[in-house]
């Protein structure tokens, strides 16, 4: 039984295992190929938080594979509502199904999750912990549009305080031997924990509070939302929101070959003109989480 709960639970070499599982993914994941890997087989994605991208990629993959998914996106016609534990609900929904994809507020729902259930459990993001899966498809995007995976410089700008998608890609980037730029506002800085990780592995670049300072020296520049929800403080949210439009004229200071990525969703981080630009990867990388998927899915479930 294979749980996936932080980028710590994969080795260099079962990275580079996923991501090229991921290749032979891509024609069964624009529908041009069809695979029945996983039929008979169940998955439950269970969504206490929000999601667009995580969730309907996940249920695309499985769909594509033959599986069958079932779930819910949002606790209010759920038991939850009446009270029922996380522990309760695992405890039933790994009952249902073959693997279980669970969204959380809270850091560390994830791995509390494993305790309580007979089937594998994958970490869909937990609070403003980790959000491996989001990172592996980052990390297929980045292999795949600068054909490597190494020696490249990653500026990371945004809310890197709650952001779980920057600590998971921060982490497993300097494992695989980037260096890592820190762009964020004041008070949004990344966590020591991950910044101590980046240092010991002689991994960190700069950290900086403005894009303009790094942009020069950026192979791939990576735009991340400020996580509105998880402000204690609403006035704290207002002093910051809007803080970094990256725009052509930034793109156009970065060398040729830069790229720009968000995990999306973006609020104002990115303008819509910057859509249009060949350095603009995000649209590709939200499509990227459908072959990642189903690279996952087919070694946690397929058994593969
Ligand atoms: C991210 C998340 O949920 O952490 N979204 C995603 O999964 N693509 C980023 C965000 O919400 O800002």
């Amino acid at each position: 039984m294979r749980n996936v709960i932080s980028v710590h639970d994969f080795s260099v070499e079962e990275i580079n295992d996923v991501l090229d599982r991921a290749e032979g993914m891509v024609s069964i994941a624009k529908g041009e190929a069809d695979s029945d890997l996983l039929k008979g087989k169940v998955l439950a994605c269970i969504f206490f938080e929000p999601s667009t991208r995580t969730r309907l990629s996940f249920e695309t993959a499985m769909n594509r594979l033959g599986g069958g998914v079932i779930g819910f996106a949002g606790t209010e016609a759920t038991s939850v509502v009446k009270g029922e534990t996380l522990a309760d609900t695992i405890r039933m929904v790994s009952g249902y199904a073959d693997a279980v994809v669970v969204r959380h507020p809270r850091e560390g729902a994830a791995r509390l999750a494993t305790e309580f259930s007979d089937v594998p459990i994958l970490n869909a993001g937990d609070g403003a912990g980790q959000h491996p899966t989001q990172t592996l498809l980052d990390l297929f995007t980045i292999r795949t549009e600068k054909g490597r995976l190494e020696g490249l410089n990653i500026s990371l700008v945004g809310d890197l305080r709650y952001g779980r998608t920057a600590h998971s890609l921060a982490l497993a980037l300097a494992k695989l031997g980037n260096t890592i730029n820190l762009v964020s506002p004041e008070g949004l800085e990344m966590p020591d924990e991950v910044v101590g990780y980046l240092k010991d592995a002689g991994m960190f670049g700069t950290a900086c509070h403005s894009p303009e300072e790094v942009i020069s020296n950026t192979d791939v520049l990576y735009v991340t939302r400020i996580q509105k929800e998880r402000f204690p403080d609403p006035i704290e949210y207002e002093r910051v929101a809007g803080i970094y439009r990256v725009d052509p004229a930034l793109v156009s200071q970065g060398p040729e070959d830069l790229i720009v990525m968000h995990p999306l969703p973006r609020v104002n981080e990115i303008t819509p003109e910057v859509d249009a630009l060949p350095q603009a990867k995000y649209f590709v990388q939200a499509f990227n989480g459908v072959p990642v998927r189903m690279a996952l899915l087919s070694m946690v479930i397929g058994g593969d």
